[in-house]
């Protein structure tokens, strides 16, 4: 049992989405993205057990008993581990959209664990908060893949493989990669969109995408747009899931016709993302893929983003942020100083069609 004296009563933290996949790094793969992030408020109480108090932002979606809620499972499983008594109270404000493909679940769960280890001041490291926000996260999906949680917990661009015991590594990437996001108002549930999947997959297919996995990788490295470019392709899980977003081909034309390096289904979808090379290009694209969403009357989210490098953060009211640097996280903070936790708008370069 870990046994501290604990000097805070209240954290309030804040983690990114993420884009997992990346195409051909089906459930290995992904990064954090700077415009978007759920927020956990997590305080001590004086009764026992975990309590939700408040959930803003799930439309009545997610569930307020802490034995099926994602972050007070994964919050759970490090107090059954250590066996801390302390009473929480938990409240979830969530930005990221629910069955977006851009690691909702996945984030409540990394606050919900880092929140619980700065709180209590338990020193536990990200390698072992890693496996306990996936104990929330396959609540969620239904099965064990690290591609959300990873880079959400880290930050930059992760790679994941194993499951007992789980390996993540961080991979260098072009400090001048941008991302454009359209999330088409469609909820696709990661659990579902997993039963469409072949079960098995032919041989080829499989080298095909084991060599594009690789390749991506290399030319994230060796910073290299071209190989980056060719290789963000997914033979095993788009072929099957592109048709459940309507508007997949005219998006992924619209962002190849404006200088994308390509265009994929960020995770499970139905969000929808591409990479280039410059703010004024990502912006372009951006609005291209709004275009096509919208020619099919269907409401959307649109984000143009920098990968996220810090991942999860603390966010303190009312003083200056040690990431200030990071203009994502300085803009929730000083709108934090001003307004209600629930009121803030995430995101500098964020549109919202969805009202
Ligand atoms: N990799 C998962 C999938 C989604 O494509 O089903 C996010 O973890």
């Amino acid at each position: 049992m870990i046994d501290k004296k604990i000097e805070k009563k209240k954290i309030i933290v804040c983690a990114p989405a993420t884009v997992s996949n990346v195409g051909p790094g089906f459930d290995i793969m992904g990064f954090a993205l700077d415009v978007v992030s759920d927020v956990i408020e997590l305080s001590i109480s004086k009764t026992r057990g975990i309590i939700i108090k408040k959930i803003t932002g799930d439309g009545g979606k997610l569930p307020y008993d802490p034995k099926l809620n994602i972050a007070s499972v994964a919050i759970q499983s490090i107090l059954n581990k250590y066996k801390i008594k302390t009473g929480l109270e938990l409240k979830i404000h969530k930005k990221i959209g629910i069955g977006s493909g851009l690691g909702s679940s996945g984030a409540s769960a990394v606050a919900a664990v880092f929140a619980l280890n700065k709180l209590l001041d338990l020193s536990l490291s990200k390698k072992e908060l890693l496996v306990h926000a996936l104990t929330g996260e396959i609540l969620s999906s239904g099965s064990f893949h690290a591609d959300n949680v990873a880079p959400c917990l880290y930050g930059g661009f992760v790679i994941a493989r194993g499951s007992s015991p789980i390996e993540t590594l961080q991979i260098e990437y072009p400090k001048k990669l941008y991302c454009s996001l359209v999330y088409p108002a469609i909820e696709i549930k990661t659990s579902e969109a997993r039963k469409i999947l072949p079960k098995k997959i032919p041989l080829g297919l499989g080298v095909e995408q084991a060599a594009n996995a690789s390749f991506l990788i290399a030319g994230l490295i060796t910073k290299n747009y071209k190989i980056i470019s060719s290789s963000i392709k997914d033979v095993f899980a788009e072929p099957k899931r592109a048709k459940l977003i309507p508007c997949y081909d005219s998006v992924r034309e619209a962002a190849l016709l404006n200088g994308a390096f390509n265009c994929n289904i960020s995770g499970s979808g139905p969000t929808m993302f591409a990479f280039s090379d410059s703010l004024m290009r990502a912006e372009l694209i951006t609005k291209k893929m709004e275009l096509a969403v919208k020619s099919f009357r269907i409401k959307y989210k649109s984000y143009t983003s920098k990968i996220n490098q810090n991942g999860p953060v603390e966010i303190i009211e009312g003083k200056s942020n040690e990431n200030e640097k990071n203009h994502f996280v300085s803009s929730i903070t000083k709108k934090a100083k001003s307004q209600d936790i629930d009121e803030i708008i995430f995101g500098i370069n964020t549109k919202n069609n969805y009202e």
